[in-house]
């Protein structure tokens, strides 16, 4: 017999009787609940015993994000992510394709997608454009669900590192060395405010992998 307690199933003996329908289906029911009430523990344990990490690097354009992050990547047993490569990946197309061929409003929108993707990626460290930071709420939905670094580098190193691999770089794309300078002093000015949201921020000509190393320690 199957008999309940305040919705406890307490014994079930086979040998005192048949078993109706009625009994069958409390049985059932029970089981139900047990199996979703499992699955709900689980996911608790899961969500509360895992430590997964999220950094992102932003800042402007040649300060470095991608060397770092690949050295961060090897030294931590992370994955590294280029937002670029991942958005050129995505939609089979390069960069300068898509601000071309769409202009970059929409550049900004693929941007967008892609960066919600992989900030829900576990146990990554991303390498955002120089510009993601700067659009929408990027930011904050970097700092939201992970490590966010500003990479603040001097804008003359800026300058000499951007000179030699502007061809690939739509926004400064055939800007002589002078035109360069003016342009990163404007738009690190007004991109500024964006970058100093991160929740760390590493300042000099050269900054170290071990530097973000100590700090997420
Ligand atoms: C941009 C920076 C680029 C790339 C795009 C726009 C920007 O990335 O996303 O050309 O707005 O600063 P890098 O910072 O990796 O060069």
């Amino acid at each position: 017999m199957c008999q309940r307690q305040t919705g406890t199933l307490v014994t079930l003996n086979l040998f005192q009787g048949p078993i109706s329908l009625e009994m069958l289906k409390q049985v059932q029911h029970d089981i139900v609940i047990g199996v979703w009430l499992l699955g709900i523990c689980c996911y608790l344990v899961f969500i509360v015993f895992s430590d997964f990490m999220r950094i992102f690097l932003i800042g402007f354009m040649g300060c470095g994000k991608s060397t770092m992050g690949r050295t961060l990547a090897l030294s931590l047993n992370m994955t590294f992510i280029d937002l670029d490569t991942f958005l050129e990946e995505k939609y089979f197309r390069t960069i300068p394709q898509i601000f071309a061929e769409e202009g970059e409003e929409n550049f900004r929108l693929k941007e967008r997608k892609v960066l919600e993707e992989v900030a829900s990626f576990d146990d990554v460290i991303v390498a955002t454009g120089g510009g993601a930071p700067c659009f929408f709420d990027n930011v904050d939905l970097m700092n939201n669900s992970g490590l966010c670094f500003f990479l603040d580098v001097a804008t003359t190193s800026l300058v000499s590192r951007l000179i030699t691999a502007k061809t690939e770089r739509p926004l400064i794309k055939g800007k002589s060395p002078e035109e360069l300078q003016g342009f990163i002093e404007g738009m690190m000015e007004k991109r500024r405010p964006f970058y100093e949201k991160a929740r760390y921020i590493l300042k000099g000509t050269e900054i170290r992998a071990a530097q973000v190393i100590e700090l997420i320690k």
